[in-house]
């Protein structure tokens, strides 16, 4: 396993010696606005569900999914967490050489290493923003039987177009192209899930988290939709009843409000657009600190002088703020840091505590 996730609370509370409840946690991903209305009230009620077994192969939620966005159940697998499927994938297709579109997230590289698959990078450039460059990409795949694309990149924000990733799926057939969309729900309207509905891409696998958006990562809940050859070669490697019995209740509960589904993420899309301005507009003009503008939530900087990521992260962790050190993403340094903004006045204290830190550094 790799080291370097975000949210280790306990680690920073230990260190400066307070109660892990006193941290606020910019260092994950997760929505502001927390888990939709009515689902820990729902897992208060439904808690004996632990005393019996899950359905083995989660059939239950794979349809609902499925309903939800009008694709055929054959092609959804139900997985603990998508980041099941970024490891077993690679077995299931027997990969002998990926790509990753870098500087992304570490879990893809770090499946190569354990299961000893080949892997090089695109690393796309802050001069451009940290936009993938497609070009490079598409003359890479051809080297490739798997590409990694997260869409919208974490940790630099940056969104491919669903034209984008039709240019690459077309050109490159015989190549998979894994699109994690583990923080797509956040953006408008970009998801190549719909291609999944409407056209026969077999060389499409999207993963969907519902950690991220539902903010319910220790539930372990994520989908995986693909062709329906590919789907049983995923299933085939399926453990029976991984995805836990209150994750599969959680996500049932979810599915079957589906009216809920849809006002819950427009709220969530213009809130943290709202929220994410004003803490851009709030650090304008603030020297020696870079941020790339993002198409979610979180937002990398680049710290440009006399400080290094590993120290600055300690010195906003000496004022109970986590936020998350990007030196370990292959295609950044030691400069890079990511702040994953939340509601508005933690944003505030959070620019607050920043500002001060550079002052004095
Ligand atoms: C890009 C990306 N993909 C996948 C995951 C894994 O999420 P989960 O396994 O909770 O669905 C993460 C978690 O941080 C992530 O950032």
């Amino acid at each position: 396993m790799i080291k370097g996730h975000g949210g280790n609370v306990k680690a920073l509370a230990q260190s400066i010696g307070c109660d892990p409840d006193e941290i606020m946690d910019m260092s994950s991903n997760l929505n502001p606005l927390g888990p939709p209305k009515g689902i820990e009230e729902f897992i208060s009620q439904n808690i004996s569900k632990i005393r019996s077994l899950p359905e083995p192969d989660a059939i239950t939620i794979r349809r609902e999914f499925s309903r939800f966005h009008g694709i055929d159940t054959k092609r959804v697998v139900a997985g603990n967490g998508t980041t099941w499927f970024i490891y077993s994938l690679i077995q299931a297709l027997e990969s002998k050489s990926v790509l990753i579109a870098g500087p992304s997230y570490a879990d893809y590289e770090s499946a190569c290493k354990m299961y000893k698959v080949p892997y090089t990078y695109t690393i796309s450039q802050k001069e451009d923003f940290f936009k993938p460059d497609l070009d490079r990409i598409s003359s890479m795949a051809k080297q490739a039987d798997i590409v990694f694309i997260c869409n919208p990149n974490n940790p630099t924000g940056a969104l491919l177009s669903k034209e984008d990733l039709k240019y690459l799926l077309h050109r490159h057939e015989n190549t998979y192209f894994v699109i994690d969309e583990s923080y797509l729900p956040f953006v408008d309207d970009a998801s190549v899930l719909t291609f999944v509905a409407e056209t026969d891409f077999t060389n499409l696998i999207v993963l969907s988290s519902m950690s991220k958006i539902f903010r319910i990562p220790g539930l372990r809940t994520g989908f995986l939709t693909t062709s329906p050859l590919i789907a049983e070669k995923i299933m085939a490697f399926f453990q029976p009843w991984s995805v836990n019995s209150l994750g599969q209740a959680v996500i049932e509960y979810i599915f079957n409000n589906h009216e809920k589904i849809e006002p819950f993420y427009k709220d969530t899309r213009e809130y943290i657009q709202k929220e994410k301005t004003l803490f851009l507009n709030d650090m304008q003009g603030v020297d020696n600190i870079r941020l790339f503008d993002s198409a979610t939530y979180f937002i990398l900087a680049e710290l440009t002088e006399n400080l290094d990521a590993k120290t600055f992260c300690q010195m906003v962790g000496n004022e109970k703020i986590l936020i998350r050190d990007c030196s370990n993403f292959f295609g950044l340094n030691d400069r890079f840091v990511r702040f994953s903004l939340k509601t508005r006045n933690v944003n505030k204290k959070l620019s607050m505590v920043v500002k001060k830190v550079l002052e004095n550094a």
